[in-house]
């Protein structure tokens, strides 16, 4: 998967690239991470990227040039053609299932939008979706860049140390992951629940479904999917919820 960044400061890159999951991709050919900094898409000697905004107000605006340029001489490599997306506090809340669907796509290329963001003509005509990575405004698009970065890079096939460890994770099924845990069975007066020490799977498994639905209920009662459950997990959710 090729993924291309445009942002005004590419050192806020260096290190995260050089490290974990993203590092591994890169290392296994399996991620093309390439850094381009939108100054040198400026079209004059001053290297202007950003302009006062109409209408009067504070900051500045990231002029629509630049990003046009860099995007037009992006789209003219003879590669894939790219899924462009804007880094927006605006844009549609990242979820795991939008991880997923952005896997398919060979090569994206994310905006990072700074000061007081992007004119609105590149939001709107030239980007194929804008994306948050939260209800939160940042100072710029570079963290929100790198939080979808390792998302998509983690699921990219072979990246992942132990390939199973992304199939029963949060989110999957719409629910929070159960409880995990390993040595010391004792942690100071805090004891490992006894089932987990059973041998018997089929119990642990369903003390482990059990303990997901029970904790999506407390914590994120808005990710629980009733269609996708089943009779038994209704039935536990209904117990609960009597109980809680
Ligand atoms: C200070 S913000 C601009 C916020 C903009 N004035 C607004 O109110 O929507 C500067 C840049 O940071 C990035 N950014 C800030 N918060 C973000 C978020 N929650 N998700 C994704 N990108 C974000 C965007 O690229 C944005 O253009």
């Amino acid at each position: 998967m090729i993924i291309d960044i445009l942002t005004l400061f590419p050192g806020h890159f260096f290190s995260p690239l050089n490290e974990g999951i993203l590092q591994r991709g890169i290392e296994k050919g399996r991620a093309q991470i390439r850094i381009f900094n939108l100054r040198d898409f400026a079209g004059d000697r001053h290297r202007t990227v950003d302009d006062r905004p109409f209408g009067g107000g504070a900051g500045m605006i990231l002029k629509p040039e630049p990003i046009d340029r860099a995007l037009t001489w992006l789209k003219g490599l003879p590669e894939p053609v790219p899924r462009v997306i804007l880094l927006t506090p605006q844009g549609t809340p990242l979820k795991q299932s939008r991880v997923k669907e952005l896997l398919l796509h060979p090569r994206i290329i994310l905006i990072c939008g700074k000061y007081e963001g992007v004119d609105e003509r590149i939001a709107e005509f030239f980007c194929d979706e804008q994306i948050s990575i939260g209800d939160y405004v940042l100072s710029g698009g570079e963290p929100a860049a790198l939080v979808l970065l390792d998302a998509v890079v983690r699921l990219i096939p072979e990246v992942m140390g132990c390939p199973d460890s992304g199939k029963e994770e949060s989110f999957e099924e719409g629910l929070l992951e159960y409880p995990q845990y390993t040595r010391p069975r004792n942690f100071k007066g805090h004891l490992v629940p006894e089932i987990l020490f059973s041998g018997d799977h089929e119990k642990v498994r369903a003390w482990r479904r059990r303990q997901s639905l029970e904790k999506t209920v407390k914590r994120r009662p808005n990710l629980i999917d009733h269609e996708r459950l089943s009779p038994e997990d209704r039935e536990i959710i209904k117990k609960f919820e009597e109980n809680y």
